[in-house]
Protein backbone atom coordinates (compact mmCIF):
# COMPACT_ATOMS: atom_id res chain seq x y z
CA UNK A 1 0.00 0.00 0.00
CA UNK A 2 2.72 2.47 1.36
CA UNK A 3 5.41 1.54 -1.91
CA UNK A 4 2.07 2.12 -4.09
CA UNK A 5 1.41 5.33 -3.66
CA UNK A 6 4.75 6.39 -2.63
CA UNK A 7 5.48 5.51 -6.74
CA UNK A 8 2.48 7.87 -7.65
CA UNK A 9 4.62 10.78 -6.88
CA UNK A 10 6.22 12.64 -9.39
CA UNK A 11 9.58 13.81 -7.86
CA UNK A 12 10.04 16.32 -10.35
CA UNK A 13 7.11 18.41 -8.45
CA UNK A 14 7.77 18.08 -5.02
CA UNK A 15 6.74 20.91 -2.95
CA UNK A 16 9.68 22.48 -1.98
CA UNK A 17 7.69 23.32 1.36
CA UNK A 18 4.90 21.79 3.37
CA UNK A 19 3.12 23.07 6.24
CA UNK A 20 1.30 20.80 9.06
CA UNK A 21 -1.17 21.67 11.08
CA UNK A 22 -0.96 18.85 13.79
CA UNK A 23 -4.07 18.62 15.31
CA UNK A 24 -6.91 15.89 16.69
CA UNK A 25 -4.67 14.31 19.73
CA UNK A 26 -7.31 15.16 22.42
CA UNK A 27 -10.44 13.42 20.29
CA UNK A 28 -8.02 10.71 19.18
CA UNK A 29 -7.09 9.96 23.17
CA UNK A 30 -11.13 10.43 24.06
CA UNK A 31 -11.19 7.87 21.37
CA UNK A 32 -9.09 5.47 23.60
CA UNK A 33 -10.78 6.40 26.61
CA UNK A 34 -7.29 8.44 27.36
CA UNK A 35 -6.67 11.74 29.27
CA UNK A 36 -5.44 14.32 26.31
CA UNK A 37 -1.72 13.91 27.49
CA UNK A 38 -2.00 10.28 25.81
CA UNK A 39 -2.93 11.98 22.79
CA UNK A 40 -0.14 13.94 22.31
CA UNK A 41 2.20 11.58 23.02
CA UNK A 42 1.10 9.71 20.28
CA UNK A 43 1.36 12.52 18.06
CA UNK A 44 5.37 12.03 18.32
CA UNK A 45 5.27 8.48 16.38
CA UNK A 46 3.60 10.52 13.79
CA UNK A 47 6.00 13.11 13.70
CA UNK A 48 8.88 10.81 13.94
CA UNK A 49 6.93 9.22 10.35
CA UNK A 50 6.26 12.67 8.69
CA UNK A 51 9.68 13.83 9.23
CA UNK A 52 11.10 10.51 7.82
CA UNK A 53 8.98 10.32 4.79
CA UNK A 54 8.81 14.16 3.66
CA UNK A 55 13.10 13.64 3.67
CA UNK A 56 13.16 10.07 1.95
CA UNK A 57 11.37 11.93 -0.94
CA UNK A 58 13.35 15.16 -0.90
CA UNK A 59 11.36 17.42 0.85
CA UNK A 60 13.39 20.23 1.76
CA UNK A 61 10.84 22.10 4.29
CA UNK A 62 8.80 21.14 6.36
CA UNK A 63 6.80 23.24 8.96
CA UNK A 64 4.94 21.63 12.17
CA UNK A 65 2.69 23.65 14.20
CA UNK A 66 3.41 22.32 17.76
CA UNK A 67 1.97 25.11 19.55
CA UNK A 68 0.05 28.18 19.26
CA UNK A 69 0.44 31.70 21.03
CA UNK A 70 -3.35 30.45 21.92
CA UNK A 71 -2.91 27.54 23.24
CA UNK A 72 -1.37 28.77 26.29
CA UNK A 73 -4.93 29.27 26.79
CA UNK A 74 -5.20 25.34 27.88
CA UNK A 75 -5.07 23.68 31.55
CA UNK A 76 -2.18 24.07 32.66
CA UNK A 77 -1.40 20.36 33.15
CA UNK A 78 -2.03 19.79 29.95
CA UNK A 79 0.64 23.26 28.65
CA UNK A 80 3.08 21.78 30.99
CA UNK A 81 2.76 17.93 29.94
CA UNK A 82 3.22 19.70 26.16
CA UNK A 83 6.05 21.64 27.06
CA UNK A 84 8.32 18.49 28.58
CA UNK A 85 6.89 16.09 26.27
CA UNK A 86 8.57 19.17 23.60
CA UNK A 87 12.11 18.95 25.73
CA UNK A 88 12.22 15.05 26.01
CA UNK A 89 11.56 15.03 21.89
CA UNK A 90 13.88 17.42 21.17
CA UNK A 91 16.38 15.18 23.34
CA UNK A 92 15.87 11.62 22.07
CA UNK A 93 15.57 12.51 19.00
CA UNK A 94 18.45 14.99 17.84
CA UNK A 95 20.80 11.76 16.97
CA UNK A 96 18.29 10.88 15.03
CA UNK A 97 18.19 14.13 12.96
CA UNK A 98 21.60 13.94 12.61
CA UNK A 99 21.61 10.53 11.47
CA UNK A 100 18.79 11.28 8.74
CA UNK A 101 21.18 14.73 7.80
CA UNK A 102 18.12 16.51 9.41
CA UNK A 103 18.19 20.53 10.25
CA UNK A 104 15.85 21.87 13.71
CA UNK A 105 15.00 25.04 13.08
CA UNK A 106 12.03 27.02 15.00
CA UNK A 107 9.70 29.90 14.64
CA UNK A 108 7.52 31.74 17.29
CA UNK A 109 8.17 33.52 20.12
CA UNK A 110 10.86 31.09 21.83
CA UNK A 111 12.34 33.59 24.37
CA UNK A 112 8.30 32.73 26.26
CA UNK A 113 9.22 29.22 26.22
CA UNK A 114 9.59 27.68 29.77
CA UNK A 115 13.33 28.39 30.24
CA UNK A 116 14.04 24.26 30.35
CA UNK A 117 12.12 23.69 27.00
CA UNK A 118 13.88 27.06 25.54
CA UNK A 119 17.52 25.47 26.30
CA UNK A 120 16.58 22.25 24.81
CA UNK A 121 15.08 23.49 21.73
CA UNK A 122 18.08 26.14 21.24
CA UNK A 123 20.63 22.79 21.73
CA UNK A 124 18.92 21.16 19.34
CA UNK A 125 19.37 23.74 16.78
CA UNK A 126 22.71 24.09 17.61
CA UNK A 127 23.22 20.15 17.47
CA UNK A 128 22.33 20.03 14.10
CA UNK A 129 23.00 23.21 12.23
CA UNK A 130 25.27 21.50 9.84
CA UNK A 131 22.71 19.33 8.18
CA UNK A 132 21.57 20.15 5.07
CA UNK A 133 19.30 17.32 3.28
CA UNK A 134 15.85 19.56 4.98
CA UNK A 135 14.62 21.81 7.62
CA UNK A 136 12.36 20.76 10.02
CA UNK A 137 10.83 23.54 11.63
CA UNK A 138 8.62 23.54 14.43
CA UNK A 139 5.94 26.22 15.18
CA UNK A 140 6.02 27.24 18.68
CA UNK A 141 4.50 29.56 20.75
CA UNK A 142 3.71 30.98 16.79
CA UNK A 143 0.83 33.05 16.18
CA UNK A 144 0.71 34.24 11.88
CA UNK A 145 -0.56 38.02 13.48
CA UNK A 146 2.34 37.61 16.58
CA UNK A 147 4.79 37.40 13.65
CA UNK A 148 3.45 39.60 11.18
CA UNK A 149 2.94 42.60 14.66
CA UNK A 150 6.63 42.13 14.91
CA UNK A 151 7.63 42.67 11.10
CA UNK A 152 5.74 45.76 11.49
CA UNK A 153 7.10 46.77 15.00
CA UNK A 154 10.64 46.58 13.44
CA UNK A 155 10.15 47.95 9.78
CA UNK A 156 8.88 51.11 12.05
CA UNK A 157 12.07 51.11 13.99
CA UNK A 158 14.03 51.38 11.13
CA UNK A 159 12.17 54.08 9.80
CA UNK A 160 12.33 55.69 13.03
CA UNK A 161 16.23 55.08 13.27
CA UNK A 162 16.45 56.60 9.01
CA UNK A 163 17.65 53.03 8.04
CA UNK A 164 14.39 52.70 6.08
CA UNK A 165 12.33 54.55 3.78
CA UNK A 166 8.59 53.42 3.94
CA UNK A 167 8.30 53.90 0.57
CA UNK A 168 10.89 51.63 0.10
CA UNK A 169 8.68 49.18 1.69
CA UNK A 170 7.91 45.90 -0.92
CA UNK A 171 7.07 42.29 -0.15
CA UNK A 172 10.42 41.42 0.15
CA UNK A 173 11.27 43.60 2.51
CA UNK A 174 8.70 42.79 4.95
CA UNK A 175 8.74 38.99 4.27
CA UNK A 176 12.89 39.70 5.36
CA UNK A 177 11.56 40.65 8.49
CA UNK A 178 9.33 37.47 9.03
CA UNK A 179 10.53 34.21 11.01
CA UNK A 180 9.96 32.14 7.69
CA UNK A 181 13.06 34.52 5.93
CA UNK A 182 14.57 32.56 3.57
CA UNK A 183 12.40 29.74 3.56
CA UNK A 184 10.50 29.45 0.33
CA UNK A 185 6.46 29.74 1.15
CA UNK A 186 5.05 26.42 1.83
CA UNK A 187 2.88 25.25 -1.55
CA UNK A 188 0.84 22.61 0.71
CA UNK A 189 -0.70 23.22 3.55
CA UNK A 190 -2.03 20.11 4.90
CA UNK A 191 -4.59 19.81 8.58
CA UNK A 192 -5.32 16.68 10.13
CA UNK A 193 -8.28 15.65 12.21
CA UNK A 194 -11.35 17.37 9.89
CA UNK A 195 -11.07 20.96 11.57
CA UNK A 196 -11.28 23.36 8.21
CA UNK A 197 -9.24 26.53 9.64
CA UNK A 198 -5.58 27.53 9.36
CA UNK A 199 -5.68 28.96 13.54
CA UNK A 200 -3.42 31.45 13.04
CA UNK A 201 -0.57 29.76 11.11
CA UNK A 202 1.53 31.27 8.53
CA UNK A 203 -0.76 33.44 7.14
CA UNK A 204 1.01 35.73 4.98
CA UNK A 205 3.11 32.49 3.23
CA UNK A 206 0.03 30.53 2.98
CA UNK A 207 -1.37 33.03 0.42
CA UNK A 208 -1.43 30.49 -2.90
CA UNK A 209 -0.89 27.56 -1.05
CA UNK A 210 -2.74 24.57 -1.66
CA UNK A 211 -5.02 23.44 1.42
CA UNK A 212 -5.46 19.57 2.24
CA UNK A 213 -7.86 18.77 4.82
CA UNK A 214 -8.28 15.12 6.12
CA UNK A 215 -10.26 13.48 9.00
CA UNK A 216 -6.67 11.76 10.05
CA UNK A 217 -6.27 12.44 13.47
CA UNK A 218 -2.96 13.31 13.97
CA UNK A 219 -1.72 10.03 15.81
CA UNK A 220 -2.98 8.25 13.21
CA UNK A 221 -1.12 10.12 10.80
CA UNK A 222 1.61 7.76 8.56
CA UNK A 223 4.06 8.26 5.68
CA UNK A 224 1.43 6.67 3.40
CA UNK A 225 -0.94 9.90 4.60
CA UNK A 226 1.28 12.42 3.92
CA UNK A 227 2.17 10.77 0.23
CA UNK A 228 -1.76 11.13 -0.55
CA UNK A 229 -1.88 14.66 -0.08
CA UNK A 230 1.12 14.67 -2.06
CA UNK A 231 -0.23 13.24 -4.67
CA UNK A 232 -3.47 15.37 -3.60
CA UNK A 233 -1.51 18.60 -4.48
CA UNK A 234 0.40 17.14 -8.00
CA UNK A 235 -2.92 16.59 -9.10
CA UNK A 236 -3.99 20.33 -9.05
CA UNK A 237 -3.95 23.16 -11.21
CA UNK A 238 -1.60 25.77 -9.50
CA UNK A 239 -3.26 28.86 -11.71
CA UNK A 240 -2.10 32.17 -10.00
CA UNK A 241 -4.14 34.13 -11.18
CA UNK A 242 -3.61 33.14 -15.06
CA UNK A 243 -6.12 30.78 -17.28
CA UNK A 244 -6.30 27.68 -17.69
CA UNK A 245 -5.26 27.78 -20.91
CA UNK A 246 -2.01 30.00 -20.35
CA UNK A 247 -0.54 27.48 -18.43
CA UNK A 248 -0.40 24.77 -20.89
CA UNK A 249 2.43 25.86 -23.22
C1 LIG B 1 -3.16 19.13 18.47
O1 LIG B 1 -4.14 18.33 19.03
C2 LIG B 1 -2.00 19.38 19.38
C3 LIG B 1 -1.88 20.76 19.86
C4 LIG B 1 -2.65 21.77 19.55
C5 LIG B 1 -0.79 21.03 20.79
P1 LIG B 1 -5.23 18.91 20.00
O2 LIG B 1 -4.72 18.86 21.39
O3 LIG B 1 -5.68 20.25 19.55
O4 LIG B 1 -6.40 17.85 19.82
P2 LIG B 1 -7.96 18.12 19.69
O5 LIG B 1 -8.15 19.16 18.63
O6 LIG B 1 -8.41 18.61 21.03
O7 LIG B 1 -8.54 16.81 19.33
C1 LIG C 1 -3.88 24.54 16.15
O1 LIG C 1 -4.63 23.55 16.79
C2 LIG C 1 -2.57 24.70 16.82
C3 LIG C 1 -1.67 23.57 16.72
C4 LIG C 1 -1.85 22.50 16.01
C5 LIG C 1 -0.47 23.67 17.49
P1 LIG C 1 -5.75 23.93 17.86
O2 LIG C 1 -6.40 22.67 18.25
O3 LIG C 1 -5.17 24.75 18.96
O4 LIG C 1 -6.71 24.84 16.98
P2 LIG C 1 -8.18 25.38 17.23
O5 LIG C 1 -8.15 26.23 18.46
O6 LIG C 1 -9.09 24.20 17.39
O7 LIG C 1 -8.51 26.14 16.00
MG1 LIG D 1 -7.12 20.87 18.28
Amino acid sequence: MTTDLKSKINMDKLPKHIAIIMDGNGRWAKQHGKPRVFGHRNGVKAVRETTEAAAELGVENITLYAFSTENWNRPRFEVNALMSLLVETIRSEVATLNKNNIRLKAIGDLKKLPAKSYKALMEGIENTKNNTRMNLILALNYSAKWEIMEAIKSLADKIENKQLFAADIDEKTFESELSTKGIPDPELMIRTSGENRISNFLLWQIAYAELYFTPILWPEFRKEHLYQAIIDFQNRERRFGMTSEQLVK
